[in-house]
C-alpha cells in the first residue's frame, strides 16, 4: 500500500533537491488504483523505527474558497494501530475529529467532537461516509476511506468559523491507540485514550480531483 512518492522523494534528497525541478507538493501525489482518486498524502511517524501511517486526502476541484467543501479521506495505518483519529482543525479539541478503524476485512469510521482533552463524544455537524471500494486490510495494514461533509468549515469556539484552504496547506493533527474500540462493529463504539498524538501540514493545493463527485459515486 505504498507509493512510489518516498522513492522519489529520497531520490530528490539525495541528489539535494535543486537539481530536480520536482516539488516536494507534487511527489506527495498517489493516484489511487483502487479508488481512482488523486490524493495529496503525507506519512507521519508512529515509531522510530520506520513505522508510519498514512494520511490522504482529495478534494474537488476547483474549491471556492471560503466555501465548504466535502473532502475524502484515505488513512493506511499498521495493523498494530487500533483506532487513528485525524483533527481537521488542528487539535484535539473544537473541531471535527474523523476516526477509523478495523473491522474484520472491512473498515468503520466514526465523526465526534470534544470540547476538552477527554473522550470525544459523537458529532452531526458533520457526516462522514465509508467508501467501500478503497477500504480493505491485509496482514500488515488496514486502510479506510470516507467522504465528510463538515470537516472543511465548521464552528470552533463561539461563533467562530474556520474554513480551511483549498488552494494551500492546512495543519492538521492525528491521535492513534494500540488498543482497538470495544465494539470494532458499532461507529458510536467507545475508544480508550491515544498512545501518541503529532500535527502536520497537509498540502491541499495538489489534492484537486475534477471528477470528485463522479469518484465518490463510483466507490460508495
Ligand atoms: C478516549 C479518547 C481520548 C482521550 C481520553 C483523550 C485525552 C487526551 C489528553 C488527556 C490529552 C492531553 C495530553 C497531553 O497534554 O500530554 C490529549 C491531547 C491530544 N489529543 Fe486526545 N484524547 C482522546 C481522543 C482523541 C482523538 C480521537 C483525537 C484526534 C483525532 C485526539 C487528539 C489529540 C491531540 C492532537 C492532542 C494534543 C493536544 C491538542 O491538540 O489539543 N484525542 N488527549
Amino acid at each position: 500500500m505504498r507509493s512510489c512518492a518516498i522513492r522519489l522523494r529520497a531520490l530528490v534528497n539525495i541528489y539535494g533537491g535543486d537539481l530536480f525541478t520536482v516539488s516536494e507538493a507534487s511527489a506527495d501525489v498517489f493516484r489511487d488504483p483502487d479508488t481512482g482518486f488523486s490524493f495529496s498524502q503525507k506519512d507521519v511517524a508512529i515509531t522510530t523505527n520506520n513505522n508510519f501511517i498514512t494520511f490522504r486526502i482529495a478534494i474537488p476541484s476547483p474549491a471556492p474558497a471560503g466555501q465548504p467543501y466535502d473532502a475524502v479521506i484515505q488513512i493506511v495505518a499498521p495493523v498494530a494501530a487500533g483506532w487513528v483519529g485525524a483533527a481537521w482543525g488542528g487539535s484535539m479539541t473544537n473541531n471535527p475529529l474523523l476516526i477509523g478503524w478495523a473491522n474484520g476485512a472491512s473498515g468503520v469510521v466514526s465523526m465526534r467532537r470534544a470540547t476538552s482533552h477527554t473522550a470525544p463524544t459523537a458529532y452531526t455537524g458533520a457526516s462522514v461516509q465509508l467508501l467501500k471500494k478503497g477500504t480493505k486490510s491485509n496482514g500488515t495494514h488496514w486502510q479506510v476511506t470516507a467522504k465528510c461533509t463538515g470537516c472543511t468549515q465548521f464552528t470552533t469556539t463561539g461563533t467562530t468559523t474556520k474554513t480551511l484552504n483549498p488552494a494551500g496547506s492546512n495543519r492538521l493533527a492525528f491521535a492513534y491507540s494500540k488498543t482497538k474500540p470495544s465494539q470494532p462493529g458499532s461507529d458510536t463504539s467507545t475508544i480508550n485514550v491515544h498512545d501518541l498524538f503529532n500535527y502536520w501540514d497537509h498540502d491541499f493545493a495538489s489534492a484537486g480531483n475534477p471528477e470528485f463527485q463522479d469518484l465518490v459515486d463510483r466507490n460508495l
